[in-house]
């Protein structure tokens, strides 16, 4: 899991991105979230995202990484933290109210199964929010496609998913999708429809 291997520098890497925009990015995501519901966050990483947790009925959030999960756990007492794959997600159906990511499902290896996966386990209605680095519909389009080639050789990571038409064809309704930094962030809105 190359995740492990990122860890120890995750935050540290992020940290100029976060105060300029990716902090705001996240307060913005997570206020799209319903209040005092069951939520479910995949692919938490470090954590980065406690601070902007709404008051939750509970709150649960889930990593692959065993590296990534022990650093997520310094930051929280309140949220439950748990390890697991989103694209086999350990609970019942309707298990939640809502569920979200961010930066996550350009590294998910099959991002039609983590879809899947969130549509089971949201009840109908919920919300799904994504904020996800996306190939950009404008001329940069072509150029994320070339650096793809390299970011998926080195570290996983595919520069030109489009994850809005993903979660579209996986059956979730497209509530909103809000474009940043040109179109290469998505802030991802959806609901889940059974
Ligand atoms: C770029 S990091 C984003 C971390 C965090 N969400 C953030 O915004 O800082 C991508 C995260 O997704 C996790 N991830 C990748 N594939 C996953 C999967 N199939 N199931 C759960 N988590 C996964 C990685 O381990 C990593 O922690």
């Amino acid at each position: 899991m190359i995740y492990d291997k990122l860890a120890k520098n995750y935050d540290r890497v992020l940290k100029p991105f976060e105060r300029r925009f990716l902090n705001g990015w996240r307060r913005e995501t997570l206020s799209m979230l319903p209040k005092n519901a069951r939520i479910l966050e995949i692919g938490a990483g470090t954590g980065a995202n406690f601070p902007f947790y709404p008051n939750c009925r509970h709150a649960l959030a889930g990593e692959i990484s065993g590296k990534m999960i022990e650093l997520a756990k310094s930051k929280t007492a309140s949220i439950d933290i748990a390890q697991f794959d989103a694209e086999a997600l350990p609970f019942a159906g309707n298990s939640f109210d809502a569920a979200f990511a961010t930066l996550v499902f350009c590294s998910i290896p099959n991002p039609e199964n983590a879809f899947e996966e969130l549509k089971r386990v949201v009840a109908s209605g919920g919300r799904i929010v994504l904020l996800e680095h996306v190939r950009p519909k404008n001329l940069l389009g072509s150029a994320f496609d070339f650096i793809n080639i390299f970011t998926v050789a080195l570290i996983e990571d595919h520069f030109n998913r489009e994850t809005a038409e993903l979660a579209e064809k996986a059956g979730l309704k497209i509530l909103e999708v809000r474009q940043k930094a040109f179109g290469i962030v998505n802030l991802i809105v959806c609901e889940v429809v059974k």
